[in-house]
C-alpha cells in the first residue's frame, strides 16, 4: 500500500522531468550525442546462432552485442540520478538542522535553494538519459533480432517448415519477440537502476546511522526469496501461456488461408468452436499467470509496507531518545522510501524477467536449428549445364525407415522429356523435389552430366532448375511482379509480355483494370486455378532454366487453354531436360519416356507407343481415359 503510493508518485515524478527539463537537455545531449548517435545498422550482420549461448543471461547478454556501452551508460545515469536523489535528502536534512531546528546555517539561503533545484535537475536529465539509451538498445537489438529471426527462417531447410506450423513461427518472431523488447527496455534497465538506487540509498542511510539503515533491510532476504519462488512458478505459467498463444496463432492462420475449404464445407460453427476452445484454454492460463502475479503483489507489499513501519517506529524513537537529529530522521523518512521502492521493484523485476527469459529460450530454439547449407557443393560446370540425369537405385523417406522412393532407377537424356505417370501419393513430387535438393535421398545416386548432384550446390541447382508447381504460389503484389520474381534483372515490357503470350495469360491479363499493374489476391484480382497456374508457367520461362519441373501445370486448365499452354511449353521444352508430371494420357504421349510409379516404385517404362501395347497400369489408364472420352465426345455430339 505504501509502496504503491510512493511508487505512483515517483513514476509520474520521473515522466514529468523529461518534459519539464527539456531545453537543459541540449547541453547534456551534446554531451552523449556521441552515445545516441552511433550509427544503428552496423551491428545488423550479427551471425546470432554462432553468437548465442543456451545458458539464458548469457545468451541475453550477448544479444545486446553492439549496444553494451549504451546499456551501461543507461544505467550509470540512473546511477547517477539516484545519488542526486540521495543528496537531495541529504541537503533537506541539512537544512533542517542547520536553518529550521537552529540558526546556525553559514551559507545564504538562496544558495540552499539553487542546489535544491540543481539536484532535481539533475536527477531530471539522468533519467531521461537512460530511458533514453535503455530504448535505443532495446529497440535496436531487438529490430535486429527480428531481422535475424527472418534471415534465418529463410534459410531453414524445407523438412523443418514442413514440421512446424506457421502460427507457433509467427507468435515466435511476434510476440516473444516483443516480451524480449519490454525485457531489454524495462527489466534489464530496471534491475540495474533499482540496485544502483539501493545501493546508493543505503550507503546514504549508512552515513545517517548505521543501526537505523540494518533495521531498514530487515526484509531484503524474505522479499528476494519470494520473488524467485514466484520467479520459478510464474516461468512455467508464461511458458504455458506463450505455447497456448502459438496454438491460437495457428488455428487463425489455418483458418484464413483454408477459408475457401471451410465456406464451402459449411464448417463455420466448427471453426469457431475451436478457436473458442483454444481461446478459452488462453483465457485459462492466463488467469493463471494473472492469479500467481496477484498473489505476488500483496505478499511483497504487506513485506515492505512492515519494514518501512518498523524503520519509521525506530527512527521515530530514536529521534526522540536525541540519538538521531529531527533533521536526520526527516532524510531517513524520504531516504527509506528510496530503500523499500527498489526492493518492492527488484522483486516486480525479478518476477516479470521470468517472460523474458521464457521467450529467449522459445527464440533461441528456432535460432539453433541448422540452416540449409544453401552453397555446400562447390563443382560447377564451365560450358552450362547439359542437363542428362541419371537416377541409380535412388531412395527416399521423409522420416527414418518410411520408404517413400524404392530403388528408382533410369536416366534421361539432354534435352529430352520425362513423364511421370502415376495415382495420387505414388510419389511423383518427391522424386522431382530431390532434383533442387528440396531433399536429400537416402541412398543411390543421381547424376547431373556426368557429377553426383551433391557436388552441385542448392543455390546453383535452383538456379538451373524451374519449377512450375503443382499449387503454385502468387504473392500479393502485382501480376508483373510475380511473373518477374524469379529474375534478378530488370525487364523490358516486351520480354514480360512475350512471357505472358507463351504461357496464354497475356490476353486475359489485359482484360485486368490495371493490366500488369493489376494487384494479386486480397487488395486485387483473385484469380483462378488456370491463370495462378498460367502466370507461374509465365515466372518459370522468364526464368530461362536448364531443366524444367511441370507438377501438375495443366491440370487446372481447360482442354482449349491446355492446348494452348502446351504449345507454349513444347516451345518451352525444346533443349530442356523436362520432367513433366500429369494425370492426362494426352499431355504426356509424345514423351521421350514414361515412368509410371506405383507406390514409390517404377513399375513401367518407356515410350507411349510401347507401353500402350504392353499389358499393365498404363494400358488401363490409357484405355479408361481414351473411353471416356469419346463417351464425352460422342454425349456432345449428340447434345448439339
Ligand atoms: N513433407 C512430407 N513429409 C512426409 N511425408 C510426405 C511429405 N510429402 C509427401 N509425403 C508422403 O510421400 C508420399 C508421396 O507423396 P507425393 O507428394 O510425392 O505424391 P504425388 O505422387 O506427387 O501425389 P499427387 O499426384 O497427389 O500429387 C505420400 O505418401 C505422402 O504422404
Ligand atoms: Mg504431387
Amino acid at each position: 500500500m505504501f509502496g504503491s503510493i510512493y511508487s505512483i508518485y515517483t513514476e509520474q515524478q520521473i515522466s514529468a522531468f523529461p518534459i519539464r527539463y527539456n531545453q537543459t537537455l541540449s547541453l547534456s545531449e551534446n554531451l552523449f550525442g556521441a552515445l545516441l548517435k552511433r550509427n544503428t545498422q552496423t551491428h545488423s550482420e550479427l551471425d546470432l546462432k554462432h553468437l548465442l549461448s543456451e545458458k539464458r543471461i548469457k545468451g541475453l547478454w550477448r544479444l545486446m552485442r553492439g549496444y553494451h556501452l549504451e546499456y551501461t551508460a543507461a544505467i550509470t545515469a540512473q546511477g547517477f540520478s539516484a545519488l542526486a536523489k540521495a543528496a537531495t535528502y541529504m541537503l533537506l536534512s541539512f537544512f533542517v538542522d542547520n536553518y529550521l531546528v537552529t540558526s546556525i546555517g553559514t551559507y545564504p539561503i538562496w544558495m540552499i535553494s539553487i542546489s535544491f533545484i540543481l539536484l532535481a535537475g539533475l536527477q531530471g536529465i539522468f533519467t531521461y538519459l537512460s530511458g533514453r539509451l535503455a530504448a535505443k538498445t532495446s529497440e535496436n537489438t531487438v529490430r535486429r533480432l527480428r531481422n535475424y529471426l527472418f534471415d534465418h527462417i529463410q534459410h531453414l531447410p524445407f523438412s523443418y517448415h514442413s514440421e512446424t506450423d506457421t502460427g507457433e513461427l509467427i507468435s515466435r518472431c511476434t510476440s516473444d519477440v516483443d516480451s524480449l523488447r519490454r525485457f531489454f527496455n524495462d527489466q534489464a534497465i530496471g534491475i540495474g537502476r533499482i540496485s544502483l538506487l539501493f545501493i546508493v540509498n543505503f550507503i546514504a542511510l549508512i552515513q545517517l546511522n548505521t543501526k537505523l539503515a540494518l533495521i531498514s533491510v530487515i526484509a531484503v532476504p524474505f522479499i528476494l526469496g519470494i520473488s524467485i519462488y514466484f520467479f520459478r512458478k510464474v516461468s512455467k505459467a508464461y511458458e504455458a501461456y506463450q505455447e497456448q498463444d502459438a496454438v491460437l496463432s495457428t488455428t487463425l492462420q489455418e483458418n484464413l488461408s483454408g477459408v475457401r475449404v471451410v465456406k464451402a464445407f459449411a464448417r463455420q460453427p466448427y471453426e469457431i468452436d475451436k478457436f473458442e476452445k483454444n481461446n478459452w484454454e488462453k483465457f485459462l492460463r492466463g488467469k493463471k499467470l494473472l492469479t500467481i502475479h496477484s498473489l505476488y503483489w500483496p505478499i511483497s507489499e504487506v513485506l515492505c509496507g512492515l519494514q518501512m513501519l518498523v524503520g519509521f517506529l525506530v527512527g521515530a524513537l530514536m529521534a526522540i531518545n536525541g540519538k538521531i537529529t529531527v533533521g536526520d530522521y526527516l532524510a531517513y523518512a524520504g531516504l527509506v522510501i528510496w530503500i523499500i521502492f527498489p526492493l518492492r521493484g527488484l522483486g516486480r523485476f525479478i518476477v516479470q524477467m521470468s517472460n523474458g527469459l521464457v521467450s529467449y529460450d522459445r527464440v533461441y530454439k528456432i535460432i539453433n536449428e541448422n540452416r540449409e547449407p544453401i552453397d555446400e557443393g562447390k563443382y560447377k560446370p564451365a560450358d552450362g549445364v547439359k542437363g542428362e540425369i541419371i537416377f541409380d537405385h535412388v531412395s527416399f523417406e521423409y522420416e527414418k525407415n518410411d520408404r517413400v522412393l524404392h530403388n528408382i532407377s533410369f536416366k534421361a537424356d539432354a534435352g529430352k522429356v520425362i513423364a511421370l505417370l502415376g495415382s495420387t501419393g505414388s510419389g511423383k513430387t518427391t522424386l522431382v523435389n530431390l532434383l533442387p535438393r528440396f531433399y536429400e535421398y537416402t541412398s543411390g545416386e543421381i547424376l547431373l552430366d556426368g557429377f553426383d548432384l551433391r557436388c552441385y550446390s542448392r543455390r546453383f541447382l535452383r538456379q538451373e532448375i524451374g519449377i512450375v508447381e503443382q499449387e503454385p504460389f502468387l504473392f500479393s503484389r502485382s501480376i508483373k511482379e510475380n511473373i518477374t520474381y524469379g529474375v534478378n534483372r530488370e525487364m523490358t515490357r516486351e520480354e514480360i509480355e512475350q512471357a505472358a503470350k507463351k504461357a496464354a495469360i497475356h490476353d486475359v491479363i489485359l482484360t485486368f483494370p490495371d493490366g500488369y499493374n493489376t494487384l494479386v489476391g486480397e487488395r486485387g484480382v483473385t484469380l483462378s486455378g488456370g491463370q495462378k497456374q498460367r502466370i507461374a508457367i509465365a515466372r518459370t520461362l522468364l526464368k530461362d532454366p536448364c531443366i524444367l519441373i511441370l507438377d501438375d501445370s495443366t491440370s487446372s486448365v481447360d482442354t482449349e487453354t491446355e492446348g494452348q499452354i502446351r504449345s507454349a511449353l513444347e516451345s518451352l521444352m525444346k533443349d530442356r531436360t523436362t520432367f513433366i508430371i500429369a494425370h492426362r494420357i494426352q499431355s504426356i504421349m509424345t514423351a521421350d519416356l514414361i515412368l509410371v510409379l506405383e507406390d514409390g516404385h517404377v513399375t513401367q517404362k518407356g515410350r507411349h507407343t510401347d507401353l500402350v501395347k504392353k499389358a499393365g497400369i498404363y494400358q488401363q489408364i490409357y484405355n479408361m481415359q481414351t473411353r471416356v472420352e469419346t463417351e464425352l465426345d460422342e454425349e456432345l455430339s449428340n447434345a448439339g
